[in-house]
């Protein structure tokens, strides 16, 4: 058991000083840690008896690296740094002994000992570029030193691990070994003594290969896609150039470009999403469980798209799935799509057969509800229907025990009322998935009026199951997502259209400021038709005034559903992604906006991106205001993790308060007074941009009951 008082222990065994790293959860090496690593390192080097250095974590990861938190503000020392001088510059021989996961810092301070060992399940890395950082405790120099700039480069980059073997092969480590790790790096550095092995210093060495600029282009191509927009990667490029240097020079250039890097934009919106993200899982007032639900048998009655897709993602979970529909044609159609999936994963070479076997083994089909009555949990993903859904909810309610989770996949329809047709909607919820619901990240939790505290850590924990990022929405016209890209960030593309920009100009735009896919390509690959039945179903909860998608609705009518019927917003050839423009498109939105007498004009790329992204930000913070969702970083990771708005902007609410909320006010006023649709601020934007205000701040500040429901 480790000590939390004792974050690093020092022993001595024979000739070998020993350095035990012992912080759970991921031994980071934060300010404690560093200090006591100091002093141990202090006491192994100063002991003449002690002829071998050898550091190991006490539990199954040897380091995830630096603390992040501590990133904020200049490191107190030591800093990793000066731990590594000591450790490079030992007069004995050091070690490392790398089991888990190294990454980050903690490679870099197995770098800068003399000899790497490894367990053969270990993986090492250097994520930092993640995070819109560039290494900073000599990983940009050490690492070339060891296994060339190239290979570097590559896997500051891509900033994913490696596993042993591989890293062997690289020339990273120097053995990997299986069975203990402590009696074979224990072995290893009583080797070294009695061959009279002495330090190897990774300073000392020299590198490789130069990079020249062709090399450098074609690895940046390869990470192009991951990295589109970012700036790091360049900055890891002129750090890594420096390792030709004397490595005193390399050094201070890295700490240079390290802490530019931190000091970036990119890096501040990258570290704001990813707290964000561990934050989305809490909620106000819901108890961690002190016994976590049993979740090994799930049940899921819809056998579409959806109901076909969420099996998935529990068989990968490893749980037993029933997977029920009354209709045995779809339960046919679900299983080939199923067994297509998973035959594409093994062609990829992302599991083997035998993987997929095992995984397609766990779904089991049926016509008969029954098959629900053993179940942990149930989800129903049935057509969209309020009165069908109620009479699904409410057979499963009467066949599952009382303390069993009942989810709807429901992405319209209103969550209390649903659960109302039970006799326990202390038990019903909202599990919005999205599709591909077997590989995407975001699970928006939706808390009805009733949904009891339980059932909402039993949800929390089924996203933990899976492996999705939760975000806890209220139960509200589209909750928060699907609000905001409807009243917002969509209406407003729909919008430009109509007063003459073309979809192609649009979806460029939008793609250029860094959205993965522009608003009428999104459309097109997931259906127009799709959205026109949300948006059939939403009206039935709230109206919206004209014109509120009046050119998706028209495509509809028209059978331009998208991409798979070849016309959508654009043209697509035979079997096709290609969009080409269609001038029917033009002609038919020319149409519209003379119905409504819209003036159409020449619109500029910036006006189309200020435009969206203000709509976006604008519904984001009315959400906010209304208890839909409970923080502003919330709403950040279901735009990041959901909807393909950029990380390295940080999501929405973050782009804001970059931009300052009194110029978001400014320029939403100007819209407002200027076209007769745009709306007003938000009251919330007022009000945080007159105190001089963030919604970073708004976060921080107490409040209650957060994550409301509207009264039905
Ligand atoms: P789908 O039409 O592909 O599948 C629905 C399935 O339910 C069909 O196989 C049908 O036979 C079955 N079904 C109908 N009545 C049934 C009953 N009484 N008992 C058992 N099975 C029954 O629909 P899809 O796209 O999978 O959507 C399902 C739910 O997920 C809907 O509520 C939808 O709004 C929601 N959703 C859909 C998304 C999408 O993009 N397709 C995204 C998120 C949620």
């Amino acid at each position: 058991m480790s000590d939390p008082s004792r974050p690093v222990t020092y022993d001595e065994l024979g000739c070998v000083g020993l350095i035990r790293i012992d912080n759970p959860p991921v031994n980071a090496l934060n300010h404690e840690v560093r200090i006591r690593l100091a002093d141990a390192i202090m006491r192994a080097t100063k002991n003449p008896q002690i002829k071998a250095v050898l550091i190991i974590s006490g539990g199954n990861m040897f380091s995830a690296g630096a603390d992040l938190k501590e990133f904020d503000a200049p490191l107190a020392e030591p800093s990793l740094q000066q731990l590594q001088n000591a450790l490079e510059t030992a007069p004995v021989p050091v070690v490392a002994a790398l089991s888990g996961l190294a990454l980050g810092g903690g490679l870099e301070l197995a770098l800068a000992c003399h000899y790497r060992i490894a367990h053969k399940d270990a993986k090492v890395g250097l994520p930092e570029i993640t995070l819109g950082i560039v290494p900073g405790a000599g990983g940009t120099q050490r690492m070339p030193r060891l296994i060339g700039s190239r290979a570097a480069l590559e896997m500051i980059l891509s900033g994913a691990p490696i596993t042993a073997a591989d890293a062997k092969a690289k020339g990273l480590v120097d053995e990997v070994v299986d069975g203990d790790l402590r009696d074979s790096a224990i072995e290893f550095c009583e080797r070294l003594v009695h061959d009279g092995l002495g330090p190897r210093p990774t300073r000392n060495l020299t590198v490789s290969d130069n990079l020249d600029e062709s090399t450098i282009s074609e690895i940046l191509r390869a990470d192009a896609r991951a990295l589109k927009g970012r700036t790091t990667q360049k900055l890891a490029v002129d750090a890594i150039k420096a390792a030709t240097l004397p490595f005193a020079e390399g050094i201070a250039i890295e700490a240079a470009i390290a802490n530019k890097s931190l000091a970036s934009r990119e890096s501040l919106a990258l570290r704001h999403v990813f707290f964000a993200e561990r934050e989305s899982g809490k909620v106000e007032a819901v108890p961690q469980p002190t016994k976590q639900p049993e979740m090994n048998r799930v049940a899921i009655v819809g056998a579409g798209t959806m109901g076909s897709g969420i099996a998935m993602a529990f068989a990968d979970a490893g749980r037993s799935v029933a997977l029920i529909d009354n209709d045995n044609a779809a339960l046919t159609r679900s299983r080939d799509a199923v067994r297509s999936n998973y035959a594409s994963g093994v062609k990829r070479g992302r599991l083997s057969q035998e993987n997929a076997d095992e995984r397609m083994g766990r779904i089991s089909y049926s016509t008969d509800l029954a098959a629900a009555t053993e179940a942990d949990i149930a989800i129903e993903a049935v057509f969209e229907d309020m009165d069908l859904k109620k009479k699904v909810l409410s057979r499963l309610d009467s066949i599952l025990s009382a303390d069993r989770l009942i989810a709807t996949n429901t992405s319209t329809l209103s969550v209390t009322e649903l659960g109302r047709a039970t006799a326990h909607p202390n038990r019903v919820l909202g599990l919005h998935f999205f599709v591909p619901a077997q590989a995407s990240k975001l699970l928006e939790i939706v808390r009805g009026k009733d949904t009891g505290f339980d059932t909402l850590a039993a949800a929390l924990h089924v996203a933990k199951v899976l492996k999705k990022i939760p975000v806890v929405s209220g139960d509200a016209f589209g909750f928060i997502g699907n609000r905001m890209m409807l009243d917002g960030y969509f209406r407003e593309a729909e919008q430009l259209l109509l007063e003459g920009a073309s979809p192609q100009q649009v979806d460029t735009a939008l793609e250029e400021f860094g959205f993965a896919m522009g608003p009428q390509r999104v459309s097109d690959l997931g259906g127009n038709d799709v959205g026109s039945k949300v948006r059939i179903q939403l009206h039935k909860r709230e109206r919206r005034s004209d014109p509120y998608f009046v050119i998706a609705d028209r495509l509809t009518e028209l059978g331009r559903l998208g991409q798979k019927t070849g016309r959508g917003f654009y043209r697509y050839p035979e079997g096709g992604r290609d969009a080409f423009p269609d001038p029917d498109v033009d002609e038919l939105i020319e149409g519209l906006a003379a119905e409504r007498s819209i003036v159409r004009r020449e619109i500029s790329d910036e006006e189309i991106v200020e435009r969206c992204v203000l709509a976006l930000i604008n519904v984001g913070a009315m959400v906010l205001d209304e208890g839909i969702a409970a923080r502003a970083s919330d709403v950040d990771v279901v735009w990041t993790s959901g909807y393909g708005f950029p990380r390295y902007l940080g999501g929405p609410m973050f782009y804001a308060d970059t931009l300052s909320l009194e110029h978001v006010v400014k320029r939403i006023r100007h819209y407002h007074e200027k076209l007769g649709h745009y709306r007003r601020p938000a009251s919330l934007i007022e009000r945080l941009a007159a105190e001089n205000s963030t919604f970073e701040q708004w976060d921080r500040r107490p409040r209650k009951g957060a994550v409301l429901t509207p009264a039905l």
